[in-house]
């Protein structure tokens, strides 16, 4: 296989990666965006598997260890896609960026040990110093993505008693201090590597940067996680870019750059979204008080309104106007066919029905609006927050199902942990329902005034059995 052939074959794989981007940017085209990445990545990974088969010089060996790690690798990637839930993608996300900042490491310490191997140098030779920068920064980066991206995923999963893993910030005083100093010294630890090649000094730099990681996460409480997660999906890439330079990879080095400044732009997008400042976020540790935590569980005893479906029915049987607020909840219940035939129903009757999206809604980014492509509810009834929140003065009813952090008046108050954070404002609407299944506190883990609002009536049960009792109530 002439490098030629290699070089060809992996531009068509960037290329197929960045149509893949493109499509990804609308609901209408992310088919033909994930056709685009899964041929990028097929011929991506095939190429690299005939070039290692190629150097080890067509052994017995290296054929086993290529097909051995395509089956493996490939066989785990397809169960897990097929088993994971929609709504515990954050978690699998968090997983895959560990483990591309775990290869990153191991690649790293491979070359930095038999640099010939991957034809660095030749035997016998030292590494260059540039080469030497690259393979410490690939190193640094992919070790802060792993151990920051194991937090991320004990948060995001909420199953683990372990007191790093609870959604509640981590926060101790001295703390941007200590994360200074150890950066500081994993640079130090970096450069002193690339001027002597000193072992020493790059798993003393590895140690520091896995610490690192963890305390860039653990101040980062429950609601700022979406921040994190495509935080992380940057660092993530710029990792495999920088191992990319050392190996003299284009291709690496394309795709990971391409995710490097796409999951900047995201977090960037999302910090807009959240009103955080993005270089808080880089740096780790923004966000609210440490009262504002899952575990936390705020929740008062107060009297609500509560109503039945009958009710809701009744109520939204008389509106002009209606707008839904969908969130994680409604991701939980599956509730998305049930919510679109409720709409159908409701347009039929005259209603205006529209929906309200917020950046953050669910546990990933544009979960909402995935949800609501697969039950087919038509584009044009979807709307952005910044487009929508205008229009909750005017409407009818507000009828919120699965939904909590994001329609929470907390974010205008000061001291609290959402303070800033833009939400729906829903609570404008003349009437407003509120479907979940109890009083329990959103992501935040805090008590929501909008619901103890003389306007609003709770319709306390599963999301799907209750949107489902409503529309048949409306018939
Ligand atoms: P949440 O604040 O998480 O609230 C969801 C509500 O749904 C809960 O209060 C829960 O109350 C209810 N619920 C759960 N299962 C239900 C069911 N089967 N039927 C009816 N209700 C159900 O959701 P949100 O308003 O969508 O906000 C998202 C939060 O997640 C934000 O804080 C955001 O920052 C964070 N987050 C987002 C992302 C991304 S990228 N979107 C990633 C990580 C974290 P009950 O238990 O009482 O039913």
């Amino acid at each position: 296989m002439s490098m030629n052939l290699v070089t060809l074959l992996y531009l068509v794989a960037s290329v197929c990666f960045i149509q893949a981007l493109k499509g990804l940017s609308h609901p209408t085209t992310s088919i033909r965006g994930n056709v685009f990445g899964m041929t990028g990545m097929a011929i991506a990974v095939l190429t690299t598997a005939a070039l290692i088969v190629e150097l080890a010089g067509g052994k017995a060996e290296g054929m086993v260890y290529v097909l051995g790690g395509l089956l493996v690798g490939g066989a785990a990637g397809a169960i897990m896609a097929r088993r994971v839930e929609m709504t515990k993608m954050p978690e699998l996300v968090a997983f895959m960026h560990s483990m591309i900042g775990l290869a990153a490491v191991f690649i790293a310490i491979a070359a930095v040990a038999e640099p010939w191997a991957f034809q660095i140098v030749a035997k016998g030779q030292p590494i260059p110093a540039g080469n030497r920068l690259e393979l410490f920064l690939g190193a640094a980066i992919g070790a802060i993505t792993f151990s920051g991206s194991v937090i991320a995923f004990g948060k995001l999963s909420g199953k683990y008693k372990f007191r790093l893993f609870q959604g509640a910030p981590v926060q101790f005083t001295g703390q941007h201090l200590l994360n200074l100093v150890l950066g500081l010294a994993t640079v130090g630890l970096g450069l002193v590597f690339m001027f002597t090649e000193n072992w020493t000094a790059f798993f003393a730099m590895l140690a520091l940067s896995f610490a690192l990681g963890v305390l860039i996460i653990i101040p980062i409480g429950g609601a700022d996680m979406p921040v994190v997660v495509s935080m992380l999906n940057s660092y993530s890439g710029w990792a495999a870019a920088g191992i990319g330079f050392s190996l003299n990879n284009s291709m690496l080095i394309i795709a990971g750059s391409l995710v490097g400044s796409s999951g900047a732009i995201l977090s960037y997008i999302m910090c807009k979204a959240m009103n955080r400042s993005f270089f808080n976020v880089i740096l780790g540790g923004f966000g609210g008080d440490a009262g504002g935590s899952a575990a936390a569980g705020a929740k008062e005893q107060r009297p609500v309104k509560a109503g039945s479906a009958d009710d809701a029915a009744f109520v939204l049987g008389n509106a002009e106007t209606v707008v839904i607020v969908p969130g994680y909840g409604l991701a939980v219940a599956r509730a998305q066919h049930a919510v679109k035939e409720l709409a159908e129903k409701l347009v039929h009757k005259g209603i205006t029905v529209k929906y309200a999206i917020h950046p953050v809604a669910g546990r990933m980014p544009g979960h909402m609006n995935v949800l609501l492509a697969e039950a087919e509810v038509p584009y044009d009834q979807v709307f952005e927050m910044e487009d929508i929140n205008g229009e909750f003065g005017q409407a009818d009813v507000a009828i919120i199902l699965g939904a909590n952090d994001v329609v929470n008046p907390a974010a205008h108050t000061k001291g609290s942990p959402i303070y800033g954070m833009p939400i729906l404002e829903a609570y404008k609407a003349k009437t407003v329902i509120v479907n979940k299944r109890s009083m329990a506190a959103g992501y935040a883990g805090l008590d929501n005034e909008l619901f103890y609002m003389d306007k609003t009536m709770m319709v306390f049960g599963d999301a799907k059995k209750v949107v489902e009792d409503i529309g048949k109530a409306i018939e």
